[in-house]
């Protein structure tokens, strides 16, 4: 296990912030994880414990220790004519996951391509990209629990997955530790989703027919048109979450704004798109020194340069308020703040 000391994190956030730790700890296996568990400056003064950084606004200076989670690789546990099952480690690039699964035609996480982070994290905010959410292929996953150092084998059920939401991210807040993911994908050719705005288009103008492939390349086109690459921009993807409405509050809302844009939820309510919401406030491409949100997605709050976490989220506010005093509606951020109080 590796432990670095007076460490800055900024090359493991894509916010690319600098902030000072005073300890990073390298899990490199689930052997370092239960070493950690026991050393006197691990666990115990532990302050963030991270995996891809890619959902992270830090402060600048943390006292105590961060943990790394960098553990990785596939193993298919068990294969029909129909499915796969697969267990993949909490450490593995997401990314290279579903080109993994690609590339040996298993569906069902493509429309999930290009979404930033690694797998352990991706059920404790059920990423979630062009119709699809990745609840609907996860079958159970393996927590190591901190209050017993056990290994708990969790159902997919246990999770209570919602829309960017789950156990881990409530009740479970900082309980435990993801260690795996067993994913069910799918063999069937023909069951893919297209349905979602411009990802159908984006096939036809790539010459090609649907498939998990062009599905995914479509993906990526359209994300590579729309959200700043974090290697040349440091950025979380969106940064707020789109907010979930009752039908009442919208009639309201739309006596004075005919056009807002709204989506059914399966449980009789409405989601907005924060997007446009930002963008009506006359935020989109507006900056504040490096701070800002990008120019074609009015969503992704951006570090141009040298921002520090403590400007970015101070910026964010002025953007939450505005839309409060325009539309009386709350944002919330989808991004994890270290540090920083969640106002
Ligand atoms: N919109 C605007 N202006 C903007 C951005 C969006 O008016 O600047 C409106 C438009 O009406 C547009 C609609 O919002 O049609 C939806 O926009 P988009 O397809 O870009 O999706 P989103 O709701 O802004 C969500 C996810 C993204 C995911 C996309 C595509 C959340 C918080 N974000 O964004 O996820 O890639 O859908 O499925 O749910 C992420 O979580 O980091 C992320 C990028």
């Amino acid at each position: 296990m590796r432990i670095q000391e007076n460490i800055n994190l900024k090359k493991y956030n894509t916010f690319g912030l600098n902030c000072i730790a005073e300890r990073l700890f390298h899990l490199e296996d689930e052997v370092d994880l239960v070493k950690y568990h026991q050393h006197p400056n691990g666990y115990a003064k532990q302050r963030l414990l991270f995996s891809g950084g890619s959902n992270l606004l830090l402060c600048s200076e943390i006292k105590g220790t961060v943990a790394k989670i960098e553990w990785n690789g596939i193993k298919i546990i068990k294969e029909t004519e129909q499915d796969v099952l697969v267990e993949v480690a909490a450490g593995h690039s997401w990314h290279a996951f579903v080109l993994w699964a690609i590339d040996r035609g298993f569906g069902g996480i493509e429309n999930l391509s290009l979404i930033p982070g690694h797998v352990g994290t991706a059920p404790i905010q059920n990423i979630g990209a062009y119709g699809v959410e990745v609840k609907n292929s996860i079958e159970s996953l393996r927590y190591y629990r901190w209050e017993t150092g056990e290994i708990e084998i969790l159902s997919n059920k246990i999770c209570d997955f919602g829309y960017r939401t789950s156990i881990f991210k409530t009740q479970w807040r900082d309980k435990g530790v993801i260690l795996s993911v067993n994913f069910k994908l799918t063999k069937d050719k023909h069951n893919l989703n297209t349905q979602y705005g411009s990802v159908i288009d984006e096939i036809h103008k790539m010459g090609e027919l649907p498939s998990i492939l062009s599905i995914s390349k479509a993906i990526i086109s359209i994300r590579n048109n729309k959200l700043p690459d974090p290697k040349v921009i440091g950025n979380s993807g969106s940064f707020f979450k789109n907010p979930i409405i009752s039908k009442n509050t919208l009639s309201e809302l739309k006596e004075k704004h005919k056009d807002i844009p709204f989506y059914d939820q399966e449980n009789g309510k409405v989601k907005l798109s924060a997007g446009w919401l930002i963008e009506m406030c006359g935020w989109k491409g507006k900056t504040h020194k490096d701070a800002g949100m990008h120019d074609k997605q009015a969503l992704v709050l951006v570090n141009h340069g040298n921002a520090t976490g403590e400007e970015l989220w101070a910026f964010a506010n002025h953007v939450k308020e505005d839309v409060y005093k325009s539309y009386k509606i709350k944002l919330e951020p989808e991004v994890n703040l270290i540090g920083l109080s969640n106002l």
